[in-house]
């Protein structure tokens, strides 16, 4: 037993186990073996196509899982052929909303995927569950939002039509979202085939698709190993390949499609140089590069494999490196302590050590940590080679292992003769202090990605993918949606989708039948407030507006908002300008969230819609829901630019919200026409002070209920009704105020841009009414509103 004071001593880790229980009980249920998943239901076992999968970390069988044999394949093609023609011709929406709910019920089962992952391919719990299963959630999410902007972001573009997807086992269910969430958005189905060694989180995800609602033959998931690869490749019905593994497998299935017109995207292996110059903050760089080849054993096709650090701070950094390999844990993946796992199998523990053998046959260097590393199981402890020749083999071939190579440079120009050395180019890593050296090195690398001063990071929103031998094609980020589709015969149609607002999912009758109950007893009386700093508050004047119905009825009333009002919602939007600084994505994720509490409330904001106005109450709630997927959409899509002025350098057009804009709503389309405003301008990363309709104001009083509920912070939204052209004036003459938007009608905008000269804000004042229900109720132009344009040049160079 090890003692307190030892343990402060030594800083020795206990162990931190997570529960593998639930994980096997899963697995338990399929009663360890597994079909395969094609037109939304397992095929039933068969005995004798089964292949075990194993635990790396214990060399002990996990589950079985089937062979998939060319009818396999053919069967999971025809199914996904079945379901193309209804899954390509929904709305975005749809398919938006079917992402969205991906992403949910990866979040709801996080843990479970994380453990499956770690117990099928060795890496440990704390990556599984920080790093690939969020990354996971991201990638649907941010893709729900390609769906929702598909017709307007791509005019006269299709989806690509069934697409055989090949994936490797380095990140299993990472390597799923990369391909598959793109496919769905764009409006294809799906084959996908999981990397022999690692299928079972891409079993689980079809369980769960499929729990989640995603109709049957859209996404069908066929195991095997490469010859089950190869008839996905060569099956005649398939549209497009999108392949990540070896450069040696990618050129086979290059000369397998030649010829055929099937698209093909490959995302390939590489050799990935990791510079450090002298300036370089050393201790950063010792992490990073613990987070570049370390980092899932060493498992990362752009895993910083080479390191090049300049000649003066070669032996500081090696000894740095040495110290800190020494405290690196490595062990059970399950143990929440552990930085390294296992390898993914023996096959390929094997290959490493024959790597690293010829690397020291060559006259390298190798050093290895003094700690010992576990006998059992694929272990393989962190490596490092000095004294390496560039033209080497450790240093020119993919060792995909915890294996660095570290070599000298003297001169920049030297480093990136050195990082260009190699038939690869997918990712680089610079470290620098020098924001001027950094931008000279980052192009002239040749490769997809270059970190300066980071390494390893990845998003939905940003494209990934190599130049050269690491392959072609891009997956996230708009780029990555273009390999999922293709030129559509008839842009008509699409046009004609692209205003098709209301979604399929037709709920909501616009009618409320009173119950029984409801006729006999009078309604509970409710007291519509405004909403300012995220609570409810009386209006100063003490007084309140009737609010009429479509029938002269009085339906209910308004507080009637006064200067004093709009002042402590400024104040209160002020307060809440930390949303700014929020990512686009958290404000993706809250915009959804409303337009999930609206939904669940939309038949009673149809029934009081249609009392207000008259109107389709069901069919606004519906459009006000799918203007709410826009915007969460394009929270983290609308992207600055980078130009190119003419100086050695660059300009970058970023884009920045513009503050505390006060909004003026319309009298036409009450709920719609306020979202319609109010939601770009949230999602930009605004704060809002919002009047809505004089006339229909009701819809907005519930509406803060919404917000209520979906996580949106006080003080980004305020409402206060009341007399909208006076209240807006105000807004326009208030010195906090930074815009004002008025879509009021000509009187109103006339004496809003009047008043708005005091401090000079920004002002959209419309004259005319629009149609908030079409495509001119949303889109860019609301965007670039929403928005400045700040840019920051940055020359550079030598
Ligand atoms: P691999 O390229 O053979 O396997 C990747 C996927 O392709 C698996 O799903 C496999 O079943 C499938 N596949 C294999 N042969 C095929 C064929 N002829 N047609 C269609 N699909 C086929 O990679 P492997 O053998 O697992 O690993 C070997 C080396 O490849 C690694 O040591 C590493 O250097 C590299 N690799 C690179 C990856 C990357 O992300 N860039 C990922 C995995 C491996």
């Amino acid at each position: 037993m090890t003692s307190v004071a030892e343990i402060f001593e030594t800083m020795e880790y206990g162990p931190a186990p997570e529960s593998d229980k639930p994980a096997r009980e899963w697995l338990a249920a399929h009663d360890g073996a597994f079909g395969q998943f094609i037109g939304g239901r397992w095929t039933a076992v068969a005995q004798d196509a089964l292949f075990d999968v194993q635990e790396p970390a214990t060399g002990k069988p996990l589950a079985r899982v089937t062979q998939g044999s060319a009818a396999d394949v053919d069967a999971a093609v025809k199914a996904a052929r079945a379901a193309l023609p209804a899954w390509r011709d929904l709305p975005g929406h749809a398919r938006a909303r079917h992402l969205y709910a991906l992403a949910r019920a990866i979040q709801k089962h996080a843990r479970l995927f994380a453990v499956v992952e770690s117990l099928d391919n060795g890496k440990p719990i704390r990556e599984t569950r920080d790093l690939d299963i969020p990354l996971v959630a991201r990638h649907f999410y941010h893709h729900a939002g390609w769906a929702q902007l598909l017709e307007s972001e791509f005019p006269g573009y299709e989806g690509a039509g069934v697409v055989g997807q090949i994936i490797p086992w380095n990140f299993p269910l990472l390597m799923l979202a990369w391909k598959v969430a793109p496919a769905l958005a764009a409006g294809c189905t799906i084959v996908i085939k999981p990397a022999e060694f690692t299928p079972l989180t891409a079993l689980l995800f079809a369980e769960i698709a499929q729990e989640a609602g995603l109709p049957a033959g859209v996404l069908n998931v066929v195991t095997g190993d490469g010859s089950t690869g190869a008839a996905i490749v060569d099956h005649p019905d398939v549209d497009k390949i999108a392949f990540t593994g070896s450069t040696e497998v990618g050129r086979v299935i290059r000369r397998a499609t030649a010829g055929s017109g099937k698209k093909l995207s490959l995302e390939l292996g590489g050799k990935s140089p990791f510079i450090v110059f002298e300036d370089a903050d050393l201790d950063s760089v010792v992490e990073g590069v613990v987070d570049a080849i370390w980092f899932n054993q060493g498992q990362v096709c752009c895993a910083g494999s080479r390191l090049l650090v300049q000649e003066g701070i070669h032996d500081a950094l090696i000894a740095k490196l040495k110290r800190r390999m020494e405290t690196l844990r490595l062990g059970r993946p399950l143990d929440k302590a552990v930085d390294m796992g296992a390898i993914v199998a023996p096959v390929q523990l094997e290959r490493i050590r024959t790597l690293v053998e010829a690397g020291r046959d060559e006259g390298a260097s190798m050093w290895q940590p003094s700690w010992a590393c576990p006998t059992e199981g694929c272990f393989y402890p962190p490596t490092l080679f000095t004294d390496v020749a560039p033209s080497s083999s450790v240093a020119q071939v993919e060792i995909f292992g915890p294996v660095l190579v570290a070599m000298t440079f003297r001169t920049p120009s030297e480093a990136v003769a050195i990082a260009n050395n190699t038939p690869y180019g997918l990712a680089a890593s610079v470290w620098t202090e020098n924001i001027n050296l950094a931008l000279d090195i980052a192009p002239k690398i040749k490769s997809g990605v270059v970190w300066i001063n980071a390494t390893n990071l990845f998003d939905a929103s940003a494209g990934f993918g190599g130049y050269r031998e690491s392959g072609f094609g891009r997956e996230g980020g708009k780029e990555g949606m273009y390999e999922y589709l293709k030129k559509a015969k008839t842009p008509s149609t699409l046009d004609a989708r692209r205003s098709t607002l209301a979604s399929s999912n037709g709920k909501g009758s616009g009618e409320r039948r009173a119950s029984s109950v409801e006729e006999i007893l009078p309604a509970i009386d409710r007291t519509p407030k405004l909403y300012v700093g995220g609570k409810q508050a009386r209006p100063d004047s003490g007084y309140s507006r009737r609010v009429l119905g479509a029938d002269g009825q009085v339906l209910g009333v308004v507080g009637d908002g006064n200067r004093k009002d709009l002042r402590n919602a400024v104040e209160a939007a002020h307060k809440a300008s930390g949303w700014a600084r929020t990512t686009g994505h958290a404000r993706a994720q809250i915009l959804y969230y409303v337009a999930e509490n609206l939904a669940a409330r939309g038949d009673e904001f149809a029934a009081r819609l249609s009392a207000m106005t008259g109107g389709d109450g069901a069919a606004e709630v519906q459009a006000a829901v799918a203007r709410l997927f826009t915007y969460a959409a394009w929270a983290d899509k609308f992207d600055g630019a980078v130009h190119d002025v003419p100086i050695r350098g660059v300009a970058l057009a970023m884009h920045e919200p513009i503050g505390v804009v006060g909004v003026a709503a319309p009298d036409e389309s009450p709920l719609l026409g306020l979202v319609s405003l109010v939601a770009p301008l949230v999602a930009m990363g605004n704060t809002v002070v919002a009047v809505p309709s004089e006339r229909h104001p009701l819809a907005a009083t519930d509406f803060y209920s919404v917000l209520d509920t979906s996580d949106v912070p006080g003080g980004v939204i305020n409402i206060v009704t009341g007399a909208r052209d006076a209240l807006a004036t105000v807004l326009a003459e208030h010195d906090d105020v930074d815009a004002v938007w008025y879509f009021g009608g000509a009187e109103g905008a006339a004496a809003v841009e009047r008043a708005s000269a005091s401090n000079m804000k920004r002002t959209w004042a419309e004259w005319e009414p629009r149609d908030w229900t079409g495509a001119d109720g949303e889109g860019r132009e609301f965007l670039r509103a929403a928005t400045q344009v700040k840019n920051v040049w940055v020359p550079y160079g030598e």
